[in-house]
C-alpha cells in the first residue's frame, strides 16, 4: 500500500561506505510509517551492501521495533539476564542496567557483552539463525567501542582452492554454550542450556535472496567441525576468522548518538571493539528471525 505523504518525507539517498560493504542512508525518517516503495528501497539497498547506517533517527523502542518488523518476526533473547524490561524484543548491548546504572566491568552482562568483541553472527546458534539485527546507538562512547563488519561473500572469494575444497559440503557446530568457555559469563541455567542444544550449519551456504555464496561462522559460537577432531576444527575456525578480518573485507563503523544499523547476519560477521567499561555504552537491539533453516551452497 503506497501513500503519497509518506513517499515525499522519504527521498532515500544511499552512499556506500567502503570498498568492502556498508552505505549510509539519508533521506528518511525511520520513526515514521514507511511505505512499501521505500521499504522496498531499503531492501535492495540492503542486500546491496550488507550493512546499512541510518544516521541521526532518534526513535523509541516502539518505533525502533515497529521499523524492525518489517523485516519479519523478531526474536526474544533466551536469556533474562540480556532482555530489557521494557520490551522483550529488545537486546540490551549495554554495560548499564535498566534503571540506567553503569555496571561493574566483572558483571556477567557485560563479560557477555564484551564477547561481542569477538567476530560472530548473531543468533547463529538457533536452529533458524537470524536473518538480521538492528542496533540504535543510545548512549555511544567517544573513544572505542566501534563495531566492525566483515562481507563473508568477499571472504569466501578470496579463499585459496585447497581452503574451499577442505570446507565444502563440511557443517560447523554453532553452541551457545560455548560462549561460556571463553568468559566469565552467568552460567546457563538448565532451562536456557535445554532451549539452546547445539546446531550443525553448513560453513558454504547460499543466500537466500541474493543466491550468492559465502562463508558461514560465527567463531564464538563454534566449538566443532563436522569430519575433523577437535584440534584441527579450533585451527581451522581461529584461520578462518583471521582471515574475515583482514582489512579488505572491513567497514568500521564509528558510533554517533542515533545511528541505527542494519546488517544482515546471513552474509556478514561483526565484532565490538573495546572501550573504557567505565564510560557508559547503551544500545538497543533487535534481532529478526530468519525466514528458514541455513541452506547449504
Ligand atoms: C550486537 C553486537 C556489537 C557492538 O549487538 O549483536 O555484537 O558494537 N554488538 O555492540
Ligand atoms: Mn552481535
Amino acid at each position: 500500500m503506497s501513500n503519497a505523504t509518506d513517499s515525499a518525507r522519504n527521498n532515500l539517498t544511499i552512499r556506500p561506505l567502503g570498498a568492502a560493504l556498508g552505505a549510509e542512508v539519508t533521506g528518511i525518517d525511520l520513526a515514521g510509517p514507511l511505505d512499501d516503495d521505500t521499504l522496498a528501497a531499503v531492501q535492495r539497498a540492503w542486500m546491496e551492501h550488507l550493512v546499512l547506517v541510518f544516521p541521526n533517527q532518534p526513535l523509541s523502542d516502539a518505533q525502533h521495533i515497529s521499523f524492525a518488523k518489517r523485516f519479519g518476526a523478531l526474536e526474544e533473547h533466551h536469556q533474562e539476564i540480556i532482555k530489557s524490561r521494557a520490551a522483550p524484543e529488545i537486546f540490551s548491548v549495554s554495560n548499564v542496567d535498566d534503571d540506567g546504572n553503569l555496571m561493574a566491568p566483572d558483571h556477567p552482562s557485560v563479560a557477555q557483552i564484551s564477547l561481542a568483541q569477538r567476530w560472530h553472527s548473531d543468533s547463529s546458534f538457533r536452529p533458524v539463525p537470524s536473518l538480521g539485527s538492528i542496533l540504535h546507538g543510545i548512549e555511544v562512547t567517544e573513544d572505542g567501542g566501534e563495531t566492525w563488519f566483515t562481507n563473508m561473500y568477499k571472504v569466501y572469494d578470496g579463499l585459496d582452492e585447497a581452503t574451499k575444497v577442505r570446507i565444502a559440503g563440511r557443517r560447523a557446530c554453532h553452541d551457545f554454550g560455548h560462549l561460556a568457555t571463553l568468559g566469565p559469563i552467568k552460567p546457563l541455567t538448565e532451562a536456557e542450556r535445554q532451549a539452546m542444544p547445539p546446531v550443525w550449519q553448513p560453513l558454504v551456504r547460499s543466500h537466500p535472496i541474493t543466491e550468492r555464496t559465502c562463508l558461514f561462522l560465527s567463531p564464538i559460537y563454534n566449538n566443532a567441525i563436522e569430519g575433523m577432531d577437535e584440534d584441527e576444527a579450533v585451527e581451522l575456525v581461529a584461520e578462518l576468522n583471521e582471515f574475515a578480518g583482514r582489512d579488505e573485507f572491513v567497514y568500521r563503523h564509528r558510533w554517533s548518538r542515533d545511528d541505527i544499523v542494519m546488517w544482515d547476519n546471513r552474509c556478514t560477521m561483526h565484532r565490538a571493539t573495546p572501550y573504557d567499561l567505565a564510560t557508559r555504552r547503551v544500545m538497543h537491539r533487535t534481532t529478526v528471525i530468519g525466514k528458514g533453516p541455513v541452506v547449504a551452497a
